[in-house]
């Protein structure tokens, strides 16, 4: 049934949901950013989560992205018909979305009554070029910070930066430079290495920079993380998608952005060869996006949309249109396995740190201080911050997550703690941007079985010996089990609804390898501390909203435990 009212509007507390919304801090304090907060965890969790395991989902994508701007009732009804009712109104009766009689004023409204709750979350954007105003670096802390300039000069900012942050300080949450060269002296390089700063390009012409390579220098010292080039519509060719993945992973670029659209006045009659074309650098490069397309979080409820999305071109919004509905599809196989990353407070119930196998045993990895460890689908880090201590003071570890909103809550959380030797890095376990033979060990903790499902195994195992160093050591530590006590035939048991043994798997994986001599096997277990619905528990524990008593648990008394297996080898 169709609501009665002439528009139709996305709550904007949905659209402007932001990663603050997750933290343990002050927003929870407040009862409306609260209500907020459980409003946009049940969008994900009960809304999101049934449509996506239901058929009826196109219809939804479509839908969800028509509602971000206001629409009219009738206009709705003519496009969608009969098929949009169900959804409309259990997504209005839900809250998620508003009827509006002037909707100008109104959506005004909600738009400043959110916007005044959340805390200033602006990136601090400095041009180094010009005379810029006091201590930047003093008021970089806790925010994101964008540095331009023609060339990344010997700066005191940076400097400073550095300074602040070997006192212990963790300064900015993240750090951007937008520079027109790329830095060649080595000591620059390991600078912004030690900053952790993502550089982006965006002089660069497309396919990709005529002449020499650029990034041969930092491709040594690891710092090019992120670049974006501009393109036009018609300029994406397959050909010149092709010639720029070969770029990107010959030089192991860890993301790319494209800035498209300037030609969208004419747009192409045929979509198909640019889907074509954006299929092959998604599939190529680690990190991929197209400014002003949505990324998975849109299809796992985990972001929707950024603050101010703007009116999309034509060509755009087709194609974004047809993304949404392949990639639900893709993603559907994934459900459960993509839920929002734990609060650091939800971090301390999951494993017991007195009895987890390698965080806490820096020997098996052969850790010391100065140690640079990746580890591999971080998620918010939760034992990338464990692992921190033991290579301490000058030691990294590098956290390698393809989620984005995981990235900037794991930023967070390590900011709010104080730990200063981690960084995170968007990429893929299946082509880690991360040179060859460059990290002391690696770990991947929880996430084996998602490769097994995908069957990608063997390559993420062949990315993880590439970056790992002759004599260095590399663990898997794998959940293959959650279970109650009192009720173990509801036992959780990964892999066994696809068929995957995934003990085996990981064996066989290591055994296909001659480069790698296993040095420990070992099943263990523990006892935590959460309880729920058993055969929901993997969301839920999740959620922080479930785990953490100020967020309203419904945590029950039940016991449980996990059983999981390490493997730890090293590299001949
Ligand atoms: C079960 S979580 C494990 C998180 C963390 N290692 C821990 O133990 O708390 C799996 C994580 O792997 C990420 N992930 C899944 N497939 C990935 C891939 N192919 N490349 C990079 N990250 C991936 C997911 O986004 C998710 O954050």
């Amino acid at each position: 049934m169709w609501p009665s009212c002439g528009w139709l509007v996305l709550d904007p507390s949905v659209e402007l949901e932001r990663t603050t919304t997750w933290e343990t801090g002050a927003a929870r304090s407040d009862d409306r950013a609260r209500s907020i907060h459980v409003a946009v965890v049940d969008l994900y969790n009960e809304w999101l989560g049934t449509v996506l395991s239901a058929p009826a989902s196109e219809a939804f994508l479509e839908l969800f992205e028509q509602l971000r701007e206001p629409t009219r009732v009738s206009e709705l009804q003519d496009e969608f018909g009969d098929a949009a009712a169900a959804p409309i109104a259990e997504l209005v009766r839900r809250g998620f979305v508003h009827g509006l009689a002037a909707p100008e004023l109104v959506i005004q409204q909600l738009r400043d009554a959110w916007l005044a709750l959340q805390p200033d979350d602006s990136p601090l954007e400095v041009d180094l070029d010009r005379d810029h105003e006091g201590d930047v670096a003093a008021r970089a802390r806790g925010r994101d910070v964008v540095l331009r300039c023609r060339a990344v000069p010997d700066d005191p900012t940076l400097r400073s930066l550095r300074e602040r942050r070997r006192a212990g300080d963790p300064g900015a949450r993240s750090l951007t430079i937008v520079s027109a060269t790329v830095p060649t002296a080595p000591t620059m390089c390991a600078l912004l290495f030690e900053l952790g700063a993502t550089l982006v390009l965006p002089e660069t012409t497309w396919p990709h920079p005529a002449g020499a390579p650029p990034l041969a220098t930092l491709h040594a010292q690891r710092v090019a993380t992120l670049i974006e080039l501009h393109t036009t519509w018609s300029q994406l060719t397959e050909d010149a998608a092709r010639q720029c993945a070969a770029w990107i992973v010959e030089h192991r670029i860890g993301g790319l952005r494209l800035r498209t659209g300037a030609d969208a006045a004419s747009p192409p009659q045929d979509l198909a060869p640019l889907e074509r074309a954006l299929r092959i650098l998604e599939d190529a490069v680690g990190d991929f996006g197209v400014i002003g397309f949505p990324t998975d979080h849109v299809i796992t409820g985990q972001r929707i949309a950024p603050a101010d999305p703007g009116r999309l071109d034509p060509v755009t919004r087709s194609l974004r249109v047809r993304y949404l509905r392949r990639r639900s599809q893709e993603i559907r196989a994934l459900e459960d396995m993509v839920g929002p990353p734990p609060s650091s407070h939800a971090d301390a119930l999951l494993v017991d740190p007195a009895t987890d196998v390698i965080p806490n045993d820096p020997s098996l990895l052969a850790l010391r201080p100065g140690a640079i460890v990746a580890d591999i689908c971080c998620a918010a880090g939760r034992t990338t911050r464990r692992l921190a201590p033991h290579v301490a003071p000058n030691g990294q570890i590098i956290g390698i997550e393809k989620e984005l909103l995981s990235i900037q809550i794991g930023r967070a959380i390590a900011a709010a703690e104080g730990v200063t030797n981690i960084q995170f890095r968007p990429g893929l376990a299946q082509r880690l941007p991360l040179a060859d033979a460059t990290v002391d060990a690696v770990v991947c903790d929880w996430s084996f079985n998602l490769f097994l499902e995908i069957g990608i195994a063997d390559a993420a195992l062949a990315e993880m010996t590439r970056i790992l160093r002759p004599g260095g050591r590399l663990a898997i530590m794998q959940v293959l089990s959650l279970f109650q006590y009192d009720d173990l035939p509801s036992a959780v048991i990964y892999g066994a609804p696809q068929g995957i043994n995934v003990t085996r798997g990981i064996d066989d994986a290591f055994a296909r390898r001659s480069d790698l001599a296993i040095v420990l096997q070992k099943f263990w277990l523990n006892e935590n501390r959460t309880a729920g619905h058993p055969t929901r528990w993997y969301r839920h524990a999740f959620v922080p909203r479930l785990v953490d008593p100020a967020a309203g648990a419904n945590v029950g008394p039940g016991r449980r435990g996990m059983l999981c297996y390490s493997v730890v080898a090293e590299r001949r």
